[in-house]
Protein backbone atom coordinates (compact mmCIF):
# COMPACT_ATOMS: atom_id res chain seq x y z
CA UNK A 1 0.00 0.00 0.00
CA UNK A 2 1.68 3.40 -0.76
CA UNK A 3 0.83 5.76 1.84
CA UNK A 4 2.48 5.47 4.99
CA UNK A 5 0.53 8.24 7.60
CA UNK A 6 1.11 7.55 11.29
CA UNK A 7 -0.95 9.61 13.35
CA UNK A 8 1.62 12.01 14.24
CA UNK A 9 1.05 12.97 10.17
CA UNK A 10 -2.39 14.03 10.52
CA UNK A 11 -2.70 17.64 11.05
CA UNK A 12 -4.38 18.55 14.49
CA UNK A 13 -3.83 15.41 16.20
CA UNK A 14 -2.54 15.75 19.53
CA UNK A 15 0.88 14.12 20.53
CA UNK A 16 -0.13 10.73 22.08
CA UNK A 17 1.00 11.74 25.49
CA UNK A 18 -1.06 14.37 26.02
CA UNK A 19 -4.80 14.26 28.20
CA UNK A 20 -7.75 15.45 26.24
CA UNK A 21 -10.69 16.92 28.37
CA UNK A 22 -13.88 17.73 26.49
CA UNK A 23 -17.07 19.57 27.16
CA UNK A 24 -20.51 20.46 26.77
CA UNK A 25 -21.82 23.63 27.25
CA UNK A 26 -24.42 22.96 30.22
CA UNK A 27 -27.68 22.80 29.20
CA UNK A 28 -30.41 24.64 31.63
CA UNK A 29 -32.20 22.63 33.83
CA UNK A 30 -35.22 24.44 32.99
CA UNK A 31 -37.26 21.87 30.47
CA UNK A 32 -36.73 19.22 27.97
CA UNK A 33 -33.92 18.75 25.60
CA UNK A 34 -34.48 18.37 22.55
CA UNK A 35 -33.09 17.77 19.30
CA UNK A 36 -31.25 20.63 18.50
CA UNK A 37 -29.74 20.72 21.76
CA UNK A 38 -28.31 17.12 20.70
CA UNK A 39 -27.16 17.82 17.53
CA UNK A 40 -25.27 21.39 18.42
CA UNK A 41 -23.35 20.22 21.32
CA UNK A 42 -23.48 17.11 23.11
CA UNK A 43 -23.22 14.82 20.05
CA UNK A 44 -20.15 16.40 18.71
CA UNK A 45 -19.16 15.88 22.12
CA UNK A 46 -19.22 12.32 21.92
CA UNK A 47 -18.06 11.74 18.54
CA UNK A 48 -14.75 13.39 19.30
CA UNK A 49 -14.30 11.85 22.61
CA UNK A 50 -15.12 8.42 21.59
CA UNK A 51 -12.93 8.48 18.72
CA UNK A 52 -10.21 9.95 20.72
CA UNK A 53 -10.28 7.30 23.77
CA UNK A 54 -10.48 4.73 20.47
CA UNK A 55 -7.31 5.90 19.22
CA UNK A 56 -5.80 5.73 23.13
CA UNK A 57 -5.67 8.90 24.47
CA UNK A 58 -6.41 9.65 27.88
CA UNK A 59 -9.90 11.37 27.39
CA UNK A 60 -12.24 13.28 30.19
CA UNK A 61 -15.38 14.36 28.97
CA UNK A 62 -17.30 16.26 31.59
CA UNK A 63 -20.86 18.23 31.40
CA UNK A 64 -23.50 18.55 33.70
CA UNK A 65 -26.42 20.26 34.12
CA UNK A 66 -26.64 24.41 34.51
CA UNK A 67 -28.73 24.58 37.53
CA UNK A 68 -28.55 28.37 38.67
CA UNK A 69 -30.49 31.86 36.92
CA UNK A 70 -33.74 33.09 36.38
CA UNK A 71 -35.43 31.29 34.20
CA UNK A 72 -35.09 28.08 36.17
CA UNK A 73 -36.75 30.29 39.22
CA UNK A 74 -39.48 30.93 36.35
CA UNK A 75 -39.80 27.44 35.16
CA UNK A 76 -40.03 26.21 39.04
CA UNK A 77 -42.90 28.85 39.76
CA UNK A 78 -44.78 27.81 36.34
CA UNK A 79 -45.19 24.24 37.62
CA UNK A 80 -45.50 24.73 41.32
CA UNK A 81 -42.42 23.12 42.54
CA UNK A 82 -39.43 24.00 44.55
CA UNK A 83 -36.72 25.77 42.83
CA UNK A 84 -34.75 22.64 43.81
CA UNK A 85 -37.40 20.25 43.28
CA UNK A 86 -37.87 21.49 39.50
CA UNK A 87 -34.05 21.17 38.87
CA UNK A 88 -34.06 18.01 40.24
CA UNK A 89 -36.84 16.86 38.00
CA UNK A 90 -35.27 18.01 35.30
CA UNK A 91 -31.31 16.85 36.14
CA UNK A 92 -32.71 13.44 36.06
CA UNK A 93 -34.38 13.72 32.94
CA UNK A 94 -31.55 14.63 30.94
CA UNK A 95 -29.52 12.13 32.44
CA UNK A 96 -31.61 8.72 31.50
CA UNK A 97 -32.10 10.48 28.13
CA UNK A 98 -28.62 11.51 27.42
CA UNK A 99 -27.92 7.49 28.29
CA UNK A 100 -30.34 6.16 25.52
CA UNK A 101 -28.30 8.35 23.10
CA UNK A 102 -25.28 6.52 24.63
CA UNK A 103 -23.87 9.89 25.06
CA UNK A 104 -20.65 8.55 26.96
CA UNK A 105 -19.69 11.73 29.83
CA UNK A 106 -17.38 10.43 32.39
CA UNK A 107 -19.49 12.47 34.53
CA UNK A 108 -22.93 14.23 33.83
CA UNK A 109 -22.94 16.67 37.06
CA UNK A 110 -24.31 19.89 38.13
CA UNK A 111 -23.63 23.62 38.92
CA UNK A 112 -24.66 23.27 42.69
CA UNK A 113 -22.45 20.84 43.94
CA UNK A 114 -20.04 22.17 46.79
CA UNK A 115 -16.76 21.73 44.48
CA UNK A 116 -18.31 24.64 42.14
CA UNK A 117 -19.32 26.59 45.37
CA UNK A 118 -16.45 26.48 47.09
CA UNK A 119 -14.21 27.04 43.11
CA UNK A 120 -16.98 29.94 42.26
CA UNK A 121 -16.05 32.02 45.50
CA UNK A 122 -12.64 31.39 45.84
CA UNK A 123 -12.05 32.70 42.25
CA UNK A 124 -14.40 35.50 43.01
CA UNK A 125 -11.85 36.57 46.00
CA UNK A 126 -8.82 36.11 43.75
CA UNK A 127 -10.27 38.35 41.15
CA UNK A 128 -11.06 41.18 44.14
CA UNK A 129 -7.53 40.92 45.55
CA UNK A 130 -5.99 41.34 42.37
CA UNK A 131 -8.07 44.19 41.51
CA UNK A 132 -10.28 43.50 38.90
CA UNK A 133 -13.87 43.59 40.50
CA UNK A 134 -15.60 46.67 41.20
CA UNK A 135 -18.15 47.70 43.48
CA UNK A 136 -20.96 49.73 41.85
CA UNK A 137 -24.58 51.14 42.54
CA UNK A 138 -26.83 51.01 39.86
CA UNK A 139 -30.39 51.85 38.56
CA UNK A 140 -31.87 48.18 37.54
CA UNK A 141 -35.24 47.75 36.69
CA UNK A 142 -37.95 46.69 39.52
CA UNK A 143 -41.35 45.64 38.81
CA UNK A 144 -43.73 46.28 41.91
CA UNK A 145 -46.31 44.01 40.65
CA UNK A 146 -43.55 40.78 41.00
CA UNK A 147 -42.00 42.69 43.57
CA UNK A 148 -38.66 41.89 42.39
CA UNK A 149 -35.80 43.47 40.27
CA UNK A 150 -35.65 42.33 36.96
CA UNK A 151 -32.80 41.60 35.28
CA UNK A 152 -31.30 38.16 31.89
CA UNK A 153 -34.37 36.52 30.88
CA UNK A 154 -36.65 37.78 33.26
CA UNK A 155 -37.13 41.30 31.10
CA UNK A 156 -37.80 41.49 27.60
CA UNK A 157 -38.12 44.25 25.33
CA UNK A 158 -36.98 45.73 21.46
CA UNK A 159 -33.44 45.17 20.77
CA UNK A 160 -31.17 48.31 20.29
CA UNK A 161 -29.54 46.28 17.78
CA UNK A 162 -32.25 44.49 15.27
CA UNK A 163 -35.51 45.82 16.27
CA UNK A 164 -36.53 42.11 17.32
CA UNK A 165 -39.67 42.67 19.66
CA UNK A 166 -38.68 39.74 22.07
CA UNK A 167 -35.04 40.07 22.72
CA UNK A 168 -33.97 39.50 26.57
CA UNK A 169 -32.16 41.28 29.15
CA UNK A 170 -28.82 39.57 28.56
CA UNK A 171 -29.04 38.53 24.75
CA UNK A 172 -30.74 39.22 21.58
CA UNK A 173 -31.64 35.59 20.11
CA UNK A 174 -32.10 37.01 16.86
CA UNK A 175 -28.88 39.02 16.35
CA UNK A 176 -26.64 37.67 18.90
CA UNK A 177 -25.84 40.59 20.73
CA UNK A 178 -25.14 40.56 24.55
CA UNK A 179 -27.20 43.05 26.68
CA UNK A 180 -28.09 45.00 29.25
CA UNK A 181 -31.70 45.77 30.52
CA UNK A 182 -31.25 49.29 30.18
CA UNK A 183 -30.36 49.39 26.55
CA UNK A 184 -34.01 47.53 25.65
CA UNK A 185 -36.44 49.65 24.75
CA UNK A 186 -40.11 49.13 25.32
CA UNK A 187 -39.32 46.51 28.29
CA UNK A 188 -41.49 44.64 30.37
CA UNK A 189 -41.81 41.96 32.71
CA UNK A 190 -41.37 38.29 31.70
CA UNK A 191 -42.88 37.09 34.53
CA UNK A 192 -46.48 39.24 34.90
CA UNK A 193 -46.06 41.95 31.65
CA UNK A 194 -45.74 44.70 33.90
CA UNK A 195 -44.77 47.62 31.88
CA UNK A 196 -44.70 49.82 34.55
CA UNK A 197 -41.48 49.45 35.23
CA UNK A 198 -39.02 51.71 37.57
CA UNK A 199 -35.19 51.91 37.85
CA UNK A 200 -34.15 51.20 41.88
CA UNK A 201 -30.89 51.52 43.21
CA UNK A 202 -29.07 48.40 43.90
CA UNK A 203 -25.19 47.48 44.97
CA UNK A 204 -23.44 45.12 42.39
CA UNK A 205 -20.03 43.67 41.53
CA UNK A 206 -18.49 44.06 38.18
CA UNK A 207 -15.75 42.19 36.17
CA UNK A 208 -13.39 44.96 34.63
CA UNK A 209 -12.90 43.19 31.49
CA UNK A 210 -10.89 46.73 30.06
CA UNK A 211 -8.57 45.95 32.92
CA UNK A 212 -7.63 42.82 31.58
CA UNK A 213 -7.78 43.40 28.13
CA UNK A 214 -3.40 43.18 28.07
CA UNK A 215 -3.73 39.33 29.61
CA UNK A 216 -6.42 38.38 27.01
CA UNK A 217 -4.59 40.00 24.49
CA UNK A 218 -1.43 37.68 25.41
CA UNK A 219 -3.54 34.63 26.25
CA UNK A 220 -5.32 34.87 22.45
CA UNK A 221 -1.79 35.78 20.37
CA UNK A 222 -1.19 32.24 20.47
CA UNK A 223 -4.59 30.88 20.01
CA UNK A 224 -5.55 29.47 16.32
CA UNK A 225 -9.64 29.57 16.03
CA UNK A 226 -11.86 27.99 13.78
CA UNK A 227 -13.29 31.06 11.35
CA UNK A 228 -16.80 31.59 13.50
CA UNK A 229 -14.76 31.67 17.31
CA UNK A 230 -12.13 33.80 15.48
CA UNK A 231 -14.30 35.99 14.03
CA UNK A 232 -16.25 36.50 16.95
CA UNK A 233 -13.27 37.11 19.01
CA UNK A 234 -11.96 40.11 16.53
CA UNK A 235 -14.95 41.92 16.83
CA UNK A 236 -14.70 41.84 21.03
CA UNK A 237 -11.39 43.18 20.86
CA UNK A 238 -11.54 45.30 18.49
CA UNK A 239 -13.74 47.60 20.95
CA UNK A 240 -13.81 48.68 24.67
CA UNK A 241 -13.92 45.83 26.67
CA UNK A 242 -17.17 46.98 29.47
CA UNK A 243 -17.65 46.46 32.91
CA UNK A 244 -19.66 43.07 33.50
CA UNK A 245 -22.03 42.74 36.02
CA UNK A 246 -21.26 39.18 37.85
CA UNK A 247 -23.76 39.60 40.52
CA UNK A 248 -27.85 38.98 40.89
CA UNK A 249 -30.57 40.32 43.06
CA UNK A 250 -32.06 36.39 43.51
CA UNK A 251 -31.79 33.84 46.32
CA UNK A 252 -31.08 30.65 43.69
CA UNK A 253 -27.48 30.65 43.01
CA UNK A 254 -23.86 30.59 44.44
CA UNK A 255 -24.09 33.12 46.83
CA UNK A 256 -21.85 35.99 46.91
CA UNK A 257 -19.21 35.89 49.75
CA UNK A 258 -18.18 39.64 50.61
CA UNK A 259 -19.84 42.01 53.25
CA UNK A 260 -22.96 43.75 52.12
CA UNK A 261 -23.72 41.29 49.69
CA UNK A 262 -25.32 38.35 51.78
CA UNK A 263 -28.53 38.36 49.65
CA UNK A 264 -27.16 38.12 46.12
CA UNK A 265 -25.58 35.50 43.85
CA UNK A 266 -23.13 35.50 41.34
CA UNK A 267 -24.57 35.84 37.54
CA UNK A 268 -25.24 31.86 36.10
CA UNK A 269 -22.95 32.88 33.57
CA UNK A 270 -19.69 33.20 36.23
CA UNK A 271 -20.38 30.01 38.04
CA UNK A 272 -21.67 27.69 35.17
CA UNK A 273 -18.27 27.89 33.53
CA UNK A 274 -16.49 27.44 36.36
CA UNK A 275 -18.25 24.22 36.91
CA UNK A 276 -16.22 22.29 34.20
CA UNK A 277 -13.13 22.95 36.68
CA UNK A 278 -15.41 22.20 39.28
CA UNK A 279 -16.79 19.02 38.00
CA UNK A 280 -13.31 17.54 36.54
CA UNK A 281 -12.10 18.70 39.86
CA UNK A 282 -14.73 16.28 41.76
CA UNK A 283 -14.89 13.67 38.70
CA UNK A 284 -10.77 13.33 39.58
CA UNK A 285 -10.88 13.15 43.24
CA UNK A 286 -13.71 10.14 42.17
CA UNK A 287 -11.50 8.18 40.24
CA UNK A 288 -8.23 8.88 42.99
CA UNK A 289 -6.28 11.05 39.96
CA UNK A 290 -4.81 13.94 40.65
CA UNK A 291 -7.00 16.99 39.61
CA UNK A 292 -4.21 19.47 38.83
CA UNK A 293 -3.09 17.24 36.05
CA UNK A 294 -6.16 18.72 34.49
CA UNK A 295 -7.51 21.60 35.52
CA UNK A 296 -4.14 23.57 36.29
CA UNK A 297 -2.24 24.70 33.16
CA UNK A 298 0.75 22.38 33.46
CA UNK A 299 1.25 21.63 29.63
CA UNK A 300 -0.35 18.07 29.61
CA UNK A 301 -3.83 18.55 29.00
CA UNK A 302 -5.65 19.42 25.96
CA UNK A 303 -9.11 21.01 26.27
CA UNK A 304 -11.54 21.36 23.66
CA UNK A 305 -14.73 22.84 24.27
CA UNK A 306 -18.49 22.36 22.44
CA UNK A 307 -21.00 24.88 22.10
CA UNK A 308 -23.92 26.26 20.19
CA UNK A 309 -22.43 29.79 18.68
CA UNK A 310 -24.84 31.91 20.62
CA UNK A 311 -22.22 30.71 23.62
CA UNK A 312 -18.60 31.32 21.98
CA UNK A 313 -18.18 34.94 23.28
CA UNK A 314 -18.40 33.64 26.98
CA UNK A 315 -15.89 30.59 25.99
CA UNK A 316 -13.68 32.87 24.25
CA UNK A 317 -13.32 36.12 26.03
CA UNK A 318 -15.63 36.30 29.27
CA UNK A 319 -14.58 32.87 30.85
CA UNK A 320 -10.74 32.97 29.92
CA UNK A 321 -10.63 36.84 31.40
CA UNK A 322 -12.04 34.82 34.26
CA UNK A 323 -9.70 32.30 34.72
CA UNK A 324 -6.97 34.80 33.70
CA UNK A 325 -8.04 37.68 36.36
CA UNK A 326 -7.74 34.90 38.88
CA UNK A 327 -3.97 33.79 37.97
CA UNK A 328 -4.04 30.51 39.52
CA UNK A 329 -2.78 28.67 36.62
CA UNK A 330 -6.09 27.58 35.65
CA UNK A 331 -6.21 25.29 33.07
CA UNK A 332 -7.59 27.44 29.52
CA UNK A 333 -9.35 26.15 26.62
CA UNK A 334 -7.68 25.23 23.99
CA UNK A 335 -10.10 24.59 21.21
CA UNK A 336 -13.93 25.90 20.52
CA UNK A 337 -16.19 24.11 18.17
CA UNK A 338 -18.72 26.16 17.64
CA UNK A 339 -22.05 24.92 15.97
CA UNK A 340 -25.28 26.23 14.35
CA UNK A 341 -28.39 25.61 14.91
CA UNK A 342 -31.05 23.05 13.96
CA UNK A 343 -34.58 23.77 12.02
CA UNK A 344 -37.41 21.80 12.49
CA UNK A 345 -39.36 21.40 9.27
CA UNK A 346 -38.21 25.15 8.10
CA UNK A 347 -38.42 26.52 11.90
CA UNK A 348 -36.31 27.38 14.44
CA UNK A 349 -36.83 24.47 17.17
CA UNK A 350 -37.82 26.43 20.59
CA UNK A 351 -39.37 25.57 23.46
CA UNK A 352 -41.82 28.28 24.01
CA UNK A 353 -42.92 27.71 20.67
CA UNK A 354 -42.86 23.86 20.65
CA UNK A 355 -41.40 23.41 17.22
CA UNK A 356 -38.95 19.97 17.01
CA UNK A 357 -38.68 17.39 18.84
CA UNK A 358 -38.41 16.14 22.44
CA UNK A 359 -35.28 13.66 22.83
CA UNK A 360 -37.54 11.78 25.20
CA UNK A 361 -40.09 11.63 22.18
CA UNK A 362 -38.16 11.38 19.36
CA UNK A 363 -36.21 8.00 21.11
CA UNK A 364 -39.65 6.40 21.15
CA UNK A 365 -39.93 6.69 17.76
CA UNK A 366 -36.66 5.77 16.65
CA UNK A 367 -33.48 3.75 17.07
CA UNK A 368 -30.96 5.79 19.06
CA UNK A 369 -28.24 5.21 16.20
CA UNK A 370 -31.01 6.40 13.63
CA UNK A 371 -31.03 9.83 15.12
CA UNK A 372 -27.22 9.78 15.85
CA UNK A 373 -26.69 8.95 12.34
CA UNK A 374 -29.03 11.75 10.85
CA UNK A 375 -27.83 14.40 13.33
CA UNK A 376 -24.43 13.75 12.92
CA UNK A 377 -24.07 13.70 8.94
CA UNK A 378 -25.85 16.65 8.65
CA UNK A 379 -24.06 18.50 11.85
CA UNK A 380 -24.78 21.98 11.68
CA UNK A 381 -21.39 22.67 11.42
CA UNK A 382 -20.66 25.74 8.92
CA UNK A 383 -25.01 26.68 8.16
CA UNK A 384 -28.06 25.89 10.15
CA UNK A 385 -29.32 22.10 8.95
CA UNK A 386 -33.49 21.83 8.45
CA UNK A 387 -34.60 18.74 10.34
CA UNK A 388 -37.03 17.40 7.91
CA UNK A 389 -38.86 14.19 8.61
CA UNK A 390 -39.29 12.70 5.17
CA UNK A 391 -35.70 13.11 4.55
CA UNK A 392 -34.72 11.37 7.78
CA UNK A 393 -36.61 8.61 6.82
CA UNK A 394 -34.89 8.15 3.22
CA UNK A 395 -30.96 9.04 4.50
CA UNK A 396 -31.32 6.01 7.32
CA UNK A 397 -32.72 3.94 4.32
CA UNK A 398 -30.70 4.45 1.67
CA UNK A 399 -27.14 4.75 4.18
CA UNK A 400 -28.11 2.34 6.69
CA UNK A 401 -30.40 -0.03 5.44
CA UNK A 402 -29.53 -0.80 2.39
CA UNK A 403 -25.61 0.51 2.13
CA UNK A 404 -24.69 -0.41 5.57
CA UNK A 405 -27.50 -3.27 6.92
CA UNK A 406 -27.17 -5.31 3.26
CA UNK A 407 -23.67 -5.13 2.97
CA UNK A 408 -23.50 -6.78 6.79
CA UNK A 409 -26.28 -9.56 6.17
CA UNK A 410 -25.35 -10.49 2.57
CA UNK A 411 -22.23 -11.52 3.10
CA UNK A 412 -22.82 -13.00 6.68
CA UNK A 413 -25.86 -15.10 5.17
CA UNK A 414 -23.93 -15.89 1.57
CA UNK A 415 -20.65 -17.39 3.63
CA UNK A 416 -23.13 -18.96 5.68
CA UNK A 417 -24.88 -20.81 2.74
CA UNK A 418 -21.30 -22.20 1.47
CA UNK A 419 -18.85 -22.17 4.08
CA UNK A 420 -20.60 -22.96 6.95
CA UNK A 421 -20.05 -20.33 10.14
CA UNK A 422 -16.00 -20.38 9.65
CA UNK A 423 -14.67 -16.83 8.40
CA UNK A 424 -13.22 -18.26 4.79
CA UNK A 425 -9.70 -19.21 4.26
CA UNK A 426 -8.50 -16.95 1.53
CA UNK A 427 -5.85 -17.64 -1.02
CA UNK A 428 -3.53 -15.09 -3.44
CA UNK A 429 -4.88 -11.23 -3.49
CA UNK A 430 -4.74 -9.69 -6.63
CA UNK A 431 -3.67 -6.80 -8.72
CA UNK A 432 -7.28 -5.02 -7.74
CA UNK A 433 -7.49 -6.12 -4.32
CA UNK A 434 -5.05 -4.65 -3.63
CA UNK A 435 -5.31 -1.10 -5.31
CA UNK A 436 -9.02 -1.68 -3.46
CA UNK A 437 -6.92 -1.40 -0.12
CA UNK A 438 -5.48 1.50 -0.93
CA UNK A 439 -8.39 3.33 -1.63
CA UNK A 440 -9.88 1.89 1.84
CA UNK A 441 -6.63 3.26 3.48
CA UNK A 442 -6.84 6.66 1.83
CA UNK A 443 -10.62 6.70 3.19
CA UNK A 444 -9.34 5.86 6.58
CA UNK A 445 -6.89 9.03 6.28
CA UNK A 446 -9.15 11.15 5.39
CA UNK A 447 -11.55 10.25 8.47
CA UNK A 448 -8.70 10.57 10.72
CA UNK A 449 -7.69 13.64 9.92
CA UNK A 450 -11.49 15.07 9.90
CA UNK A 451 -11.90 13.53 12.60
CA UNK A 452 -8.60 15.44 14.35
CA UNK A 453 -10.01 18.72 12.90
CA UNK A 454 -13.37 18.21 14.34
CA UNK A 455 -14.86 18.39 10.71
CA UNK A 456 -17.93 16.12 12.02
CA UNK A 457 -19.84 15.58 9.07
CA UNK A 458 -17.28 14.70 6.74
CA UNK A 459 -15.63 12.31 9.57
CA UNK A 460 -19.23 10.47 9.13
CA UNK A 461 -19.30 11.26 5.06
CA UNK A 462 -16.04 9.17 5.29
CA UNK A 463 -17.86 6.29 7.60
CA UNK A 464 -20.38 5.79 4.54
CA UNK A 465 -17.74 5.58 2.04
CA UNK A 466 -16.16 2.92 3.85
CA UNK A 467 -20.11 1.14 3.42
CA UNK A 468 -20.39 2.40 -0.37
CA UNK A 469 -16.79 0.94 -0.94
CA UNK A 470 -17.32 -2.36 1.00
CA UNK A 471 -20.82 -2.62 -1.69
CA UNK A 472 -19.22 -1.78 -4.51
CA UNK A 473 -16.22 -4.17 -3.98
CA UNK A 474 -18.76 -7.35 -3.51
CA UNK A 475 -20.89 -5.91 -6.71
CA UNK A 476 -17.64 -6.01 -8.76
CA UNK A 477 -16.44 -9.53 -7.72
CA UNK A 478 -19.57 -10.71 -7.97
CA UNK A 479 -18.78 -14.07 -5.58
CA UNK A 480 -22.28 -15.25 -6.48
CA UNK A 481 -21.38 -15.85 -9.88
CA UNK A 482 -18.07 -17.77 -9.17
CA UNK A 483 -19.05 -20.02 -6.01
CA UNK A 484 -19.78 -23.13 -8.04
CA UNK A 485 -16.54 -22.80 -10.02
CA UNK A 486 -13.68 -20.98 -8.23
CA UNK A 487 -14.21 -21.40 -4.83
CA UNK A 488 -10.64 -20.23 -3.35
CA UNK A 489 -11.37 -16.84 -5.21
CA UNK A 490 -15.04 -16.74 -3.82
CA UNK A 491 -13.08 -17.21 -0.49
CA UNK A 492 -11.26 -14.49 -0.89
CA UNK A 493 -13.17 -11.86 -1.53
CA UNK A 494 -15.89 -12.90 1.62
CA UNK A 495 -12.46 -13.24 2.91
CA UNK A 496 -11.96 -9.66 2.52
CA UNK A 497 -15.43 -8.80 3.25
CA UNK A 498 -15.18 -9.88 6.94
CA UNK A 499 -11.89 -7.69 7.55
CA UNK A 500 -13.83 -5.05 6.03
CA UNK A 501 -17.05 -5.24 8.07
CA UNK A 502 -14.26 -5.32 11.48
CA UNK A 503 -13.46 -2.21 9.82
CA UNK A 504 -17.01 -0.72 9.67
CA UNK A 505 -17.41 -1.83 13.42
CA UNK A 506 -14.46 -0.12 14.97
CA UNK A 507 -14.89 3.21 12.76
CA UNK A 508 -18.51 3.66 12.53
CA UNK A 509 -18.54 3.02 17.01
CA UNK A 510 -18.11 7.04 17.73
CA UNK A 511 -20.82 7.60 15.63
CA UNK A 512 -23.12 4.47 15.84
CA UNK A 513 -22.41 2.61 19.09
CA UNK A 514 -25.21 0.48 19.62
CA UNK A 515 -24.28 -0.93 15.69
CA UNK A 516 -21.01 -1.12 16.41
CA UNK A 517 -21.61 -3.28 19.32
CA UNK A 518 -24.22 -5.60 17.25
CA UNK A 519 -21.55 -5.97 15.44
CA UNK A 520 -19.32 -7.27 17.39
CA UNK A 521 -21.55 -10.24 18.48
CA UNK A 522 -21.09 -11.29 14.83
CA UNK A 523 -17.76 -13.38 16.21
CA UNK A 524 -18.87 -15.06 19.69
CA UNK A 525 -16.29 -15.92 20.45
CA UNK A 526 -13.84 -14.12 19.58
CA UNK A 527 -12.80 -10.75 22.06
CA UNK A 528 -11.91 -7.87 19.60
CA UNK A 529 -11.17 -4.06 21.55
CA UNK A 530 -12.69 -1.11 19.73
CA UNK A 531 -9.30 0.44 18.75
CA UNK A 532 -9.48 2.24 15.66
CA UNK A 533 -6.16 1.15 13.29
CA UNK A 534 -4.13 3.32 11.72
CA UNK A 535 -3.79 1.41 9.05
CA UNK A 536 -6.13 -1.26 7.22
CA UNK A 537 -5.25 -4.54 8.61
CA UNK A 538 -6.36 -7.55 6.65
CA UNK A 539 -5.67 -9.80 9.74
CA UNK A 540 -7.88 -8.88 12.46
CA UNK A 541 -10.38 -11.14 12.16
CA UNK A 542 -8.59 -15.05 12.17
CA UNK A 543 -9.72 -17.11 8.68
CA UNK A 544 -11.53 -20.10 10.11
CA UNK A 545 -13.04 -17.80 13.29
CA UNK A 546 -16.87 -18.87 13.71
CA UNK A 547 -19.14 -16.20 13.23
CA UNK A 548 -22.99 -15.82 13.36
CA UNK A 549 -25.22 -14.15 10.30
CA UNK A 550 -26.00 -10.60 11.15
CA UNK A 551 -29.13 -9.79 9.99
CA UNK A 552 -31.57 -6.79 10.15
CA UNK A 553 -29.21 -4.07 11.96
CA UNK A 554 -32.22 -1.43 11.37
CA UNK A 555 -35.67 -1.32 11.01
CA UNK A 556 -37.01 -0.31 7.49
CA UNK A 557 -38.89 3.29 8.19
CA UNK A 558 -41.84 4.00 6.16
N1 LIG B 1 -26.65 26.97 30.11
C1 LIG B 1 -26.09 27.71 29.01
C2 LIG B 1 -26.99 27.58 27.80
O1 LIG B 1 -27.73 26.62 27.71
C3 LIG B 1 -24.71 27.25 28.67
C4 LIG B 1 -23.75 27.36 29.81
S1 LIG B 1 -22.21 26.87 29.32
C5 LIG B 1 -21.22 27.20 30.62
O2 LIG B 1 -26.94 28.44 26.94
F1 LIG B 1 -20.06 27.32 30.20
F2 LIG B 1 -21.55 28.27 31.23
F3 LIG B 1 -21.29 26.24 31.45
ZN1 LIG C 1 -30.96 41.94 18.17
Amino acid sequence: MKNNNSISNFKDAPSKSKKILTTSALPYVNGLQHLGHLAGNNLPTDLYSRFLRQKGYEVLSVCGADMHGAAIEIGAEKEGLSVLDYSEKYFKKIISVYKKFNISYDIFSKTSIKENFELTQEIAKRLLENGFLVEKTIEMFFSKVDNRFLMDRLIEGVCPFCDFSNARGDQCDKCGELLTPQELKNPFSKISGDKNLELKKTRHLFLQLGKLKPKLEEWLANKRWDNTTAGIVKKWMKVELKDRCITRDLEWGVPVPFPNFENKVFYVWFDAPIAYLAMTKKLCLDRNIDPNEWIKDNNSTMWTQFMGKDNIVFHSIIFPAILLGADQNWKLVDTIKGLNFLNFEGEKFSKSNNVGIYLEDAIKLYQSDMLRYYLIINSPETADFNFKVELFKDTINKDLNNTLGNFVSRVTKFTAKYFDDNVPVPCQFTQEDVSFFDNIQSILDDYHRNMFSLNIKKSAENVRSLWIQGNKFITDNEPWKIVKNDRERTATILFICFQLIDLFRRTMKPLIPDTADKLSKMTPDLKLDDVIPDRFDLAVLPKGEKFSIIDNLFEKLE
